[in-house]
């Protein structure tokens, strides 16, 4: 008899549908929750170059540089307060020290800032977070082990163009208390990945300055000026686009005189808003811009003790004598792989 029978029939085929449901919602649970909480696939392993020395090798260049601690970590004590101030001292360096220095008028007017973006935590831009993992150290400019004072004396008497702040000075006392809070917790000795600039990779003939006017006039100029003299702020005491060259510059003892250094910065981080992982210039428009900028006036100064070891002076160190025969001329613009080539001791005869 059918229907008696059907509504037992019924209620087991709705039963096992129910089931077949359930279970089904068990498993896409399940498959959800695991990808939540599983175990992370593992990261892709960084070859030790790129952790750090950077540039990252094509293909990688979204990776982030390691991030700064949070300034708004530090603490609200004497100690705090003198991190606060080193910082500002970094960031806006003429307001105190500069022409129109409320603490002293030691300095041409730029901020450190100006070529350490974002005071010194912007990956590739003059990055500090090295520095207290690193000094002091041995340095081949000088011949000495230099301490952080040293160094950041060296900026001020090369990049600002100006005298540094004594060692005991509360200024420099500030800016050293900054740079060890910024490399807290980095490894002595060790560098993280975004730490000072950018390798580049050289050009098979010399920088030239002729093509780097024509890329300064195209993207530069508008910013930094025809003459390169940069624009100041309305209350004249500091710059909205700093001096590239001219009295108010860096001179030519400063490390971005060198046409190399000069090239890396710009890479990752000019025009104003590029980056190292978003460049606006090609290579060769860094290296040729780097040529004709530092092809400028600017002032000397002079450095009889710099590099007492002469084998020691990079490749592209403008000032001779050196260990080899190449001209200074090649040394300041390249091609630099030959001198590199005659540098490098002879392979071993078999
Ligand atoms: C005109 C650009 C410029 C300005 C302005 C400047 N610097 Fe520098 N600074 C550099 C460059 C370029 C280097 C790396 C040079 C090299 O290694 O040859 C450097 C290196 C340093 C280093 C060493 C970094 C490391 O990892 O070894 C410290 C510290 C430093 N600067 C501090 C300062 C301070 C503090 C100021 C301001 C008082 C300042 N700099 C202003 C360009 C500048
Ligand atoms: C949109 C405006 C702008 C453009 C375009 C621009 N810059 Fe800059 N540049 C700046 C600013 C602003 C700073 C200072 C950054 C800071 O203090 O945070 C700076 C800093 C610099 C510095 C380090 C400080 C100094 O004065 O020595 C160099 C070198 C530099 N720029 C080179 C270049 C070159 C080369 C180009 C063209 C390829 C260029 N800039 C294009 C705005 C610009």
């Amino acid at each position: 008899m059918k229907p008696t029978e059907a509504p037992a029939q019924q209620l087991l085929r709705l039963v096992r549908l129910l089931m077949l449901l359930t279970a089904a919602v068990v498993l896409v649970l399940a498959v959800v929750v695991a990808q939540l909480y599983g175990p992370k696939a593992a990261p892709e392993p960084v070859a030790a170059d790129e952790a750090t020395q950077g540039p990252p090798p094509p293909g990688s260049y979204h990776r982030p540089a390691t991030p700064a601690p949070d300034t708004a970590a530090i603490p609200h004590t004497a100690a705090g307060r003198e991190i606060r101030y080193g910082q500002e001292l970094i960031a806006h360096t003429a307001l105190y020290l500069g022409p129109q220095g409320s603490v002293a008028s030691l300095t041409n007017g730029m901020n450190c800032q100006n070529c350490h973006l974002e005071a010194g935590t912007r990956g590739f831009a003059n990055n500090y977070l090295a520095v207290a993992a690193t000094y002091p150290k041995l340095r081949a400019r000088s011949g000495t082990v230099e301490g952080i004072e040293k160094r950041v004396a060296d900026c001020m008497e090369r990049s600002l163009n100006g005298r540094a702040v004594p060692d005991r000075s509360r200024e420099m006392r500030a800016m050293v208390a900054y740079l060890k809070w910024l490399g807290q917790g980095i490894p002595k000795g060790q560098k993280v990945y975004g730490t000072g600039l950018v390798k580049l990779p050289y050009l098979d003939r010399p920088a030239d300055p002729r093509i780097g006017r024509a890329v300064y006039a195209a993207k530069c100029q508008r910013c930094h000026g025809p003459t390169g003299q940069g624009q100041q702020l309305a209350d004249r005491r500091e710059y909205q686009y700093p001096p590239l060259w001219g009295p108010a510059s860096y001179n030519d003892g400063a490390g971005l005189f060198r046409v190399s250094n000069f090239a890396k910065y710009v890479k990752a981080a000019m025009p104003f808003g590029a980056t190292f992982d978003h460049p606006q210039l090609t290579d060769e428009q860094a290296w040729d811009v780097a040529a004709f900028v530092n092809s400028q006036p600017r002032p000397h100064l002079p450095t009889p003790h710099d590099w007492p070891d002469i084998r020691q002076k990079p490749v592209d160190y403008p000032f001779g004598p050196y260990a080899d025969a190449f001209p200074e001329q090649q040394h300041k613009f390249g091609p630099y792989q030959p001198i590199e080539a005659a540098h490098r001791p002879p392979a071993a005869a078999h």
